[in-house]
């Protein structure tokens, strides 16, 4: 017997790390360095007039240029009048702080709300510090570890992305902290006389809790009764929770595939469970977008290579799952099979090729998650449907471009594991105004056919999208990695496909967030680690910097911004210029602070990314490189547009392109998290007044925030206290301020 008391942030704490490709070699890129001439004279064919000449001007939002952003955008950018972007930020900036407590610009108030274990309905008890609360009620309860989430305003039953006074709140539970939500904290129990990753069983009823407290909540919000901020409408029956165990659909050209056959269904047409579910989106129809990022972390693989087809190791693999995985610890396949209350209730987290075919076993549950994933708010009963034509990985969150009619609709992702890729989306529908409100019949409409890219960043400042179509560019079945026999393989192996693209490797893309000023894709690099321990982490223009940051492995400790504009401002484009538009960096990390960041702006880490309708950008981090010196934080931002910085050489030798430098005006921290916490998950009402943003795993102290001793994961709720808009100090004449 083994009682660990361990905190396990098994999820936040590894970082996948499958790609041993050697896409962009390191001695090429030295050899390779930049010529900014050939850029603007024509290296891509295009001066840098004519790339960027239709371009409005930072902060003209009422330029009429239509070609970039979309002149009907009624569901991208919910209209506000004449509320424009403010040309500088004017709040004083927040001090750097690992107090154990938030803080806030002034003049705002930050509330704790809607706590892990929070019931949703009437009935069920509130959270207890005993933690005793049974296993089932988590089905009704909010969950872990709160991330990406959106605001729906909602008029009448109808979702209505102008209304403001009531809404449905939906958020993300990515993982859990296991010795936190058990009676027994994280306890397990040893068998050996079992095969060896079965040796350690854990207790049926801390899987089953821990099951529901993935996925993610529904939760209907109405503005209280003085005006300020809102509360949850208690029994509401958009009030929902989706978890690792809810049936999901499969769509689009996986859906029954031989490779998603499961004993659960062996016609490869449903799963079950949404998992690890990350950042989150809207789609231009008004649903829910959700996320699978690190689903490899829940799965076991025991002993069955032999069993197996080359192509299957394979695909397995480079996903993380080698032969004898034992999940990142949750061990959810290790309860008794008769202590499950449902069919499989353990073995389904199993991939193990234990029967004669894949109807008998969980062999290919593994390729029933990692997917885009549409839920319908405003339809309680509907089913989640995984959206498989945007590919199989470790997902991050999406962000469409601004629609027009009669165009296709593009979504922006990221896979968020160190040297992976970005990726876009286009559909082969033609968006139609008409769509907006229809629900996942819309979502039928254009996330079940299209085009998935990958991009390829060139030194010059060039870059590229690839299309990964069976067929093409080498993805059949004569491909010497992984043969692709069809589509279905093309997307459940996206990154062996993206491999054979020679996609550029990044350094763990996080979030994405399209400016709706400049039409302009901006994408959070997080950091990378590993550069100086694994050859298979190159620098490039793309990801420029390897250093060695006290005494750390050497490597792109604080993480990046890259941002790009498509050719021509059209979405759909194979071409784009890019530059990087921020560094983080400790202040006084001179050589790396390569964006002049100071005191009142400097980060590290960047991971949450959110450009408001106004244009604003919203940065949060997820840190542990600069936490000695500031909790994870959230920034405020006021980017211009690509190219309006200069040529830098990074001190490891790479050239690349930087954004204009930050300033007081353009870049400040608005908000600093309780100690421990990594800030995510964000979301604006439309009228602008209340700000939402998740605080995951928080330390010890933040406990007596959440009403106990546990640090319980929670929404907070930022306000300005006049009731105005965010940032309204900011919109003001400089005269009047
Ligand atoms: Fe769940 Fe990559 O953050
Ligand atoms: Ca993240
Ligand atoms: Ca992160």
């Amino acid at each position: 017997m083994t009682l660990l008391n361990n905190k396990q942030n098994l999820a936040c704490e590894v970082v996948e790390d499958s790609n041993s490709t050697n896409n962009v070699e390191f001695q090429t890129i030295i050899n390779r360095r930049m010529n900014r001439r050939s850029v603007l004279k024509g290296g891509t064919g295009l001066t840098a007039a004519a790339f960027f000449g239709a371009l409005p001007l930072v902060g003209c939002s009422d330029d009429d240029d239509s070609s970039i952003v979309s002149d009907n955008n009624t569901a991208a950018i919910p209209a506000q009048g004449d509320l424009k972007r403010p040309e500088t930020l004017k709040f004083e900036a927040v001090a750097h702080s690992t107090a154990e407590t938030m803080s806030v610009a002034e003049g705002y108030k930050a509330e704790m709300i809607l706590p892990l274990g929070t019931p949703l309905m009437s009935g069920i008890e509130d959270w207890r510090d005993n933690r005793e609360q049974s296993a089932e009620s988590f089905e009704w309860r909010m969950g872990d570890n709160h991330d990406g989430m959106w605001f729906f305003g909602k008029k009448g039953s109808a979702y209505d992305p102008k209304a403001s006074d009531n809404g449905l709140l939906v958020m993300n539970h990515e993982y859990v902290n296991s010795s936190e939500l058990s009676p027994f904290g994280y306890y397990v129990s040893q068998d050996n006389n079992a095969a060896p990753i079965f040796k350690d069983r854990r207790l049926a009823s801390d899987i089953r809790r821990e099951v529901n407290c993935h996925g993610v909540a529904v939760v209907e919000m109405t503005r209280r009764a003085d005006g300020m901020g809102y509360e949850m409408v208690l029994d509401s029956k958009y009030n929902r929770r989706i978890t690792s165990s809810t049936t999901a659909q499969l769509t689009g050209p996986v859906a029954g595939s031989d490779w998603v056959k499961t004993k659960f269904d062996p016609t490869g047409f449903e799963t079950r469970g949404i998992n690890n579910n990350c950042g989150a989106g809207l789609s231009p129809w008004g649903t829910y977008l959700t996320t699978e990022e690190n689903f490899l972390g829940v799965f076991a693989r025991g002993q069955d290579a032999s069993q197996l087809t080359a192509a299957q190791n394979y695909g397995r693999e480079r996903y993380g799952a080698t032969e004898n995985f034992a999940s990142w610890g949750y061990l959810w396949h290790t309860p008794d099979d008769k202590d499950a209350t449902i069919s499989d209730e353990f073995s389904r987290w199993d991939m193990t090729a234990s029967g004669v075919t894949a109807a008998e076993d969980y062999r290919n549950v593994f390729n029933t998650f990692g997917y885009m994933t549409e839920i319908d708010p405003f339809n309680p009963t509907a089913t989640p449907k995984k959206r498989t034509a945007l590919g199989r990985f470790a997902h991050e969150n999406c962000a469409y471009a601004p629609v027009k009619q009669g165009q296709p609709v593009v979504f922006y992702m990221g896979d968020d594991a160190r040297g992976e890729y970005i990726y876009k989306f286009v559909s082969t529908a033609l968006w139609s105004n008409s769509d907006i409100g229809g629900g996942l019949t819309a979502g039928d409409k254009y996330m079940n056919e299209g085009t998935l890219y990958v991009a390829i960043f060139n030194e010059d400042g060039s870059g590229e999208w690839k299309a990964l179509i069976h067929g093409q560019n080498g993805l059949d079945n004569t491909n010497s990695v992984l043969p692709f026999n069809g589509q279905d393989e093309v997307l459940i192996f996206a990154r062996a496909a993206a491999d054979a693209l020679g996609a550029t490797k990044m350094d763990r893309p996080e979030w994405v967030s399209v400016s709706p000023i400049t039409g302009e894709v901006y994408v959070t690099l997080t950091n990378n680690k590993y550069r100086g321990v694994r050859d298979d982490q190159p620098v490039s223009a793309a990801n420029p910097r390897s250093y060695d940051a006290g005494g750390r492995a050497r490597g792109n400790d604080n993480g990046h911004i890259i941002r790009w504009a498509e050719a021509g401002g059209d979405h759909t484009a194979t071409r784009f210029e890019w530059d990087i538009y921020l560094f983080g960096a400790p202040s006084d990390l001179v050589a790396e602070n390569l964006s002049g960041l100071n005191d009142s702006n400097d980060f590290s880490s960047p991971d949450g990314l959110y450009f408001d309708p106004r244009g604003v950008l919203w940065i949060q981090t997820d840190d542990g490189a600069y936490t000695d010196t500031s909790s994870c934080m959230l920034l405020a931002a006021l980017p211009g547009k690509v190219r309006d910085g200069a040529v830098m050489t990074t001190s490891a030798g790479q050239q690349t392109q930087v954004g204009i430098s930050a300033s007081n005006d353009t870049i400040k921290r608005f908000f600093v998290g309780p100690e421990g916490c990594e800030v995510t998950g964000i979301t604006m009402t439309p009228d602008f007044k209340t700000l939402f943003i998740n605080i995951q795993h928080p330390g010890n102290i933040w406990g007596a925030v959440t009403g106990g001793s546990t640090p319980r994961s929670a929404t907070v709720m930022i306000t300005k206290e006049d009731g105005d808009v965010i940032l309204a100090e900011s919109l003001m004449p400089a005269t009047s301020v």
